[in-house]
């Protein structure tokens, strides 16, 4: 099934959690948190306490995505905060098997982000190892930013990867989703679709990821 997954970085960070609440009632799969260190990318964003305290309001699971160096030194954090799948950018990991396996044996969910200008045989040896794959289609650090159009070629390529080696491994797309493009990402064949600012810049959230699902439903 095609999931929504609203990212909270365009939301209200002073009402969190009614902001949370509100698109858990809008209809979305999941709630996307962008976790930023400042080095990874040249922005500032929360951690573990902050999942920790927002886990008490929703019953959605948390797709954590870490935009941080060394993210193998806090993954028990995160885990410990209520994590269900917690991605790492191949960019910043080193031991990149050994922190996916670390995951899981804690028995979450896996994933591998890579950024625009990676390319998509770096992740070909791990493929079979993790549970999501998250294609950026934005450089990381900020919402709001543009698509980046050949990013769409990136995807299908990542869909037929999957498809002939690890069939089970969700394929996800993250910057830059919107109603407009929603459909080609959906035709590319992405499982889940990130948005933050198309999701949180229009006051209707149940009206635009009702929309979105309406797209990703329609044969
Ligand atoms: C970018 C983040 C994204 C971002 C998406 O660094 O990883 O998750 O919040 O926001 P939009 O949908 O506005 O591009
Ligand atoms: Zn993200």
């Amino acid at each position: 099934m095609k999931q929504i997954a609203p990212s909270i970085l365009s939301a209200d960070f002073s009402q969190l959690t009614e902001e949370i609440q509100k698109v858990e009632e809008a209809g979305a799969d999941l709630i996307h948190l962008d976790v930023m260190d400042g080095h990874f990318v040249p922005n500032l964003t929360f951690g573990p306490p902050v999942i920790a305290s927002i886990r008490k309001v929703t019953r959605l699971p948390f797709d954590v995505h870490l935009m941080i160096e060394k993210p193998e030194r806090s993954i028990q954090a995160f885990v410990d905060a209520g994590s269900d799948f917690i991605t790492v950018h191949a960019e910043a990991e080193i031991h990149l098997n050994r922190t996916i396996a670390f995951i899981k044996e804690k028995g979450l969910k896996a994933g591998v982000s890579i950024n625009p200008a990676t390319p998509l045989c770096l992740i070909e040896e791990i493929i079979r190892d993790i549970d999501l794959l998250m294609i950026m289609s934005v450089n990381p650090g900020f919402g709001g930013q543009i698509f980046i159009q050949n990013i769409l070629e990136k995807i299908k390529k990542a869909r037929n990867l999957i498809d002939e080696k690890a069939p089970d491994v969700l394929l996800e797309v993250d910057g830059g989703v919107n109603l407009e493009n929603i459909r080609s990402l959906k035709e590319a064949g992405i499982d889940i679709f990130v948005a933050g600012s198309a999701v949180f810049k229009n006051k209707d959230y149940k009206q635009t990821i009702q929309s979105m699902k309406k797209i990703l439903n329609d044969d």
